[in-house]
C-alpha cells in the first residue's frame, strides 16, 4: 500500500510517500521559517496562506522524485490535529478532495502520534513496548506505548513545553526564531561549570514537567548580568545556553530514568523537535546504553510528512479510514486514540 502523508499543522508544509513493502519512497519539506522569523513566532493567518500555496507543489515534487503517479497512490494521511486550526484545515481540505478525486481512503492522523513512531521508519531494532518521550514546540509528554494507538499518559507539561523552553530562552539571548537549535549550537561554546541552573520538579516524585519556573530563572541571570557588566559578550551568552540546555536535558533524563524504573520498560522513543538535540541524545545514552535509546534521523524529529505518511499507512492497512467531513481537532488527547495492535510493518529508507 502507497500513501501519501500531508503535514501542515504548524509553519512546515511536510508531504511524504510511504510504500508498506519499500518503506519511505520519497519526502519533501517547506519551511516556513523566513515568513514567521522576523515577527518571532508563528502567525496562523500566515502560515495558512503558505500552506496554500506550498501543498500542491510539493506533492507534485515528491511524487516525482518517488518515480510516482497520482493513480499509484492507494491512500492519503493527513495531519489532523493538535495544531493551528486554519493550518490544519489546509491540510485535510487537501487530503479529503484528493482522496475523493482518486477514490482511495482517507485519514486524519494524530500529529504526536506521528512524532511517536517516526523512529520505526527507519530503526528496524524498535519493538513495542517501549517509553516515550515526545518533546516538541507545544508538547512535553512520556507516553508508554504497547503498540499502535495503546498510549497511556504517563506525565505532562504543566506550562511550558521542552521546545518552547528553549525557543523563549533563545529569544532572550538574542538568537533568530525558531530559538532551539541556535541555543543548542551556542551551548557548545559554552563552559558548564560558571552557571548551574535549577532542575524542575525532579526533588519531589512525579512525572509532571515544568520548564516556566527555569524560564524566569534563566530570565533573572540576563538581567543580573547585563547589571553588572553591561551588554553580555559572546562566551557569557554562550555560557547561559549551554547552563539552559544542562539543566533542560537533565530535567528530561531524571523523569526518563523515574519512569523506567516505574514501569519496568526497557526501550525509550525520543521523537518531536527537541529530540533532534544532541546533548539530549549523548546523555540518555551515556545513561540507558545506546541500544536503548531509539530516535529518528534529524529531519524525522522536526515536523515532517513522512511520519504522517507512515503512522496513516499503519491505520489504513488496519482497515481505518474516514468520511467526506472535513475535521481536524486543534486540541486532540493522544489517548483517546484507537488501538491497532503492535506489529508494524517492514519499514526500510529508500534512501
Ligand atoms: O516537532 P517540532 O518540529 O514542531 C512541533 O510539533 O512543535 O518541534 C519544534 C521545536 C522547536 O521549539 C525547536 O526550537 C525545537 O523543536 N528544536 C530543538 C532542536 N531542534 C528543534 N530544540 C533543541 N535543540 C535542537 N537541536
Ligand atoms: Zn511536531
Amino acid at each position: 500500500m502507497i500513501v501519501l502523508g500531508i503535514e501542515t499543522s504548524c509553519d512546515e508544509t511536510g508531504i511524504g510517500a510511504y510504500c508498506s513493502e519499500r518503506g519511505l519512497l520519497a519526502d519533501g519539506l517547506y519551511s516556513q521559517v523566513e515568513i514567521h522569523a522576523r515577527y518571532g513566532g508563528v502567525i496562523p493567518e500566515l502560515a495558512s496562506r503558505d500552506h496554500v500555496r506550498k501543498t500542491l507543489p510539493l506533492i507534485r515534487e515528491v511524487l516525482a522524485e518517488a518515480g510516482l503517479a497520482l493513480s499509484d497512490i492507494d491512500g492519503i494521511a493527513y495531519t489532523a490535529g493538535p495544531g493551528l486550526v486554519g493550518a490544519l484545515l489546509v491540510g485535510a481540505s487537501i487530503g479529503r478532495a484528493l482522496a475523493e478525486g482518486l477514490d482511495v481512503p482517507a485519514l486524519g492522523v494524530h500529529h504526536m502520534e506521528g512524532h511517536l513512531l517516526a523512529p520505526l521508519l527507519e530503526d528496524g531494532g524498535l519493538e513495542f513496548p517501549f517509553l516515550a518521550l515526545l518533546v516538541s514546540g507545544g508538547h512535553s509528554q512520556l507516553v508508554r506505548a504497547e503498540g499502535i494507538g495503546d498510549y497511556t499518559m504517563l506525565g505532562e507539561s504543566l506550562d511550558d513545553a521542552a521546545g518552547e523552553a528553549f525557543d523563549k530562552v533563545a529569544k532572550m539571548l538574542g538568537l533568530p526564531y525558531p530559538g532551539g537549535p541556535h541555543l543548542a549550537r551556542l551551548a557548545e561554546q559554552g563552559d558548564p561549570e560558571r552557571f548551574d541552573f535549577p532542575r524542575p520538579m525532579t526533588k519531589r516524585p512525579g512525572l509532571e514537567f515544568s520548564f516556566s519556573g527555569l524560564k524566569t530563572y534563566v530570565r533573572t541571570v540576563i538581567a543580573e548580568q547585563r547589571e553588572s557588566a553591561g551588554e553580555l559578550d559572546e562566551q557569557t551568552r554562550a555560557d547561559i545556553a549551554r547552563a539552559f540546555e544542562e539543566a533542560m536535558v537533565d530535567t528530561l533524563a531524571i523523569k526518563c530514568r523515574r519512569a523506567i524504573r516505574r514501569t519496568g520498560l526497557e526501550s525509550l522513543v525520543i521523537a518531536g523537535g527537541v529530540s533532534a538535540n544532541k546533548r539530549l541524545r549523548q546523555v540518555l545514552e551515556q545513561q540507558l546504553g545506546a541500544d536503548a535509546v531509539h530516535y529518528a534521523a534529524p529531519r524525522y524529529c522536526t515536523d515532517n510528512g513522512a511520519m504522517i505518511a507512515y503512522a496513516g499507512c499503519m491505520r489504513l492497512l488496519a482497515g481505518e479510514s474516514e468520511g467526506l467531513e472535513i475535521k481536524v481537532r486543534p486540541r486532540w488527547p493522544l489517548e483517546s486514540l484507537s488501538t491497532i495492535g503492535t506489529a508494524p510493518t517492514k519499514s526500510a529508507l529508500r534512501i
